[in-house]
């Protein structure tokens, strides 16, 4: 039998960024053993998975971090050396939809591996490690100016950055109250292949492709940080290994951008790809009603980790735009298999109103 120098519990690898965070696990560290605890929600899909599916040091297990038994169970089973988590209910809209499971999953769940990796690890805490991945929304809303640092005083508006907020408060007070090793990075929104069509982007480019209504959320001028999805994967890495217990790590791309003037550079890349006249998608754009206690703008400070781990982004923005438009465009069959059944429903409850 194979022996591992570590095994490491990733939840929430089905998705958009675990599904990168497996991927390149998998296939830098063949010595460790990466188990995917995901649920399956709408918004996990083990087609993430296909090129990894088989490897060795791979395993894929289906479980609901809200089940404490559950989890406790799999830290028996498997005994983790870390827990890189990331399972989450994660889009906004539907947190103001339907706020409940966003409490349960992002707290309540993060509480019950918190307690697992605690009974489990508690004799001897040495070489294990409880990495939280989180977001810059749990900072608040910025004005003009000025960016969020790690000391910026949490000011969650929405239930999904409520909730995650909730839950890094957790993961700070094991580290306090028990010793529990753990890191915590809050990063600015990603984009790349494996999004689900729901998020900003995804949904953009498949709306594009299909000449629907592209719906703009008040005037477009809330600002975002762009990070490309496979540089947060090189980050968690990085701060995994390298990073200080205890500690916490901004992660951004330094690339913020209005949400219109993105929309108008994505309507020009599909113009060019799909061969359409130039100006032809902006026309599809629809102004609609505003999101319910829309953040203005979020922008990182990431320079704690560039000056102590030495990441930086990999890709400027524009390219990255262009990798991600080719990926969909060149993965037809996984758009239309996530945007069929429940998405449409989803799609109509959402935006036909508006
Ligand atoms: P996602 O919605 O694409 O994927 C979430 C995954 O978690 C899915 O595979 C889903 O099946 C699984 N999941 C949900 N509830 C579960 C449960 N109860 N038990 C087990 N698995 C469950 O999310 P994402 O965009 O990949 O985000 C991943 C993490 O990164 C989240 O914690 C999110 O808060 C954080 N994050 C996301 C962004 C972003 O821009 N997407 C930015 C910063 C941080
Ligand atoms: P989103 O991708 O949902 O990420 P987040 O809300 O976590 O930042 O949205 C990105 C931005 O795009 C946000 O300001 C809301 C806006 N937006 C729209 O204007 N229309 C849409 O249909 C969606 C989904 C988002």
């Amino acid at each position: 039998m194979e022996t591992y120098e570590k095994t490491i519990m990733v939840t929430g690898g089905a998705g958009f960024i675990g599904s990168h965070v497996v991927r390149f696990m998998v296939n830098k560290y063949p010595k460790y053993r990466i188990i995917n605890v995901d649920k399956l929600t709408y918004a996990g899909n083990l087609e993430n998975l296909r090129d990894v599916e088989d490897k060795l040091n791979y395993k894929f297990v289906k479980a609901d971090i809200v089940e404490d038994e559950e989890m406790q169970k799999l830290f028996d089973v498997y005994k983790f050396d870390g827990v890189i988590h990331l399972a989450a209910e994660s889009h906004v809209d539907r947190s103001i939809a339907s706020p409940t499971e966003f409490i349960m999953t992002n707290f309540v769940g993060t509480a019950n591996l918190l307690n697992a990796a605690k009974f489990h690890w508690q004799d001897d805490y040495k070489g294990k490690l409880f990495y939280h991945v989180s977001t810059d929304e749990v900072y608040g809303s910025l004005g003009e100016t000025g960016l969020f640092t790690e000391n910026t005083p949490y000011d969650p508006r929405s239930p999904y950055s409520a909730s995650k907020a909730g839950s890094d408060h957790l993961v700070r007070a094991y580290y306090h109250t028990f010793g529990l090793p753990v890191k915590i990075s809050n990063c600015s929104n990603n984009y790349g292949g494996y999004q689900f069509p729901e998020k900003l982007i995804p949904l953009f480019i498949h709306n594009i492709k299909n000449k629907k209504k592209l719906p703009v959320y008040g005037k477009g001028l809330n600002v975002r940080d762009w990070l490309y999805v496979e540089d947060h994967a090189s980050a968690i890495d990085i701060i995994f290994h390298k990073g200080k217990v205890g500690e916490t790590y901004n992660i951004g791309g330094n690339n913020e951008w209005k949400n219109i003037d993105l929309i108008r550079l994505l309507c020009k890349i599909m113009d060019r790809k799909l061969g359409r006249e130039l100006g032809e998608s902006e026309k599809l754009i629809s102004y609609v009603k505003d999101r319910a206690g829309h953040d203005l703008r979020y922008a990182i400070d990431s320079s704690k980790l560039k000056n102590e781990l030495g990441w930086s982004p990999s890709l400027v923005f524009e390219e990255g735009l262009e990798k991600t438009v080719d990926w969909y465009l060149n993965n037809p069959e996984w758009l239309e298999n996530v945007t069929s059944g429940d998405y449409l429903k989803y799609y109509e409850e959402q935006y036909l109103n508006r």
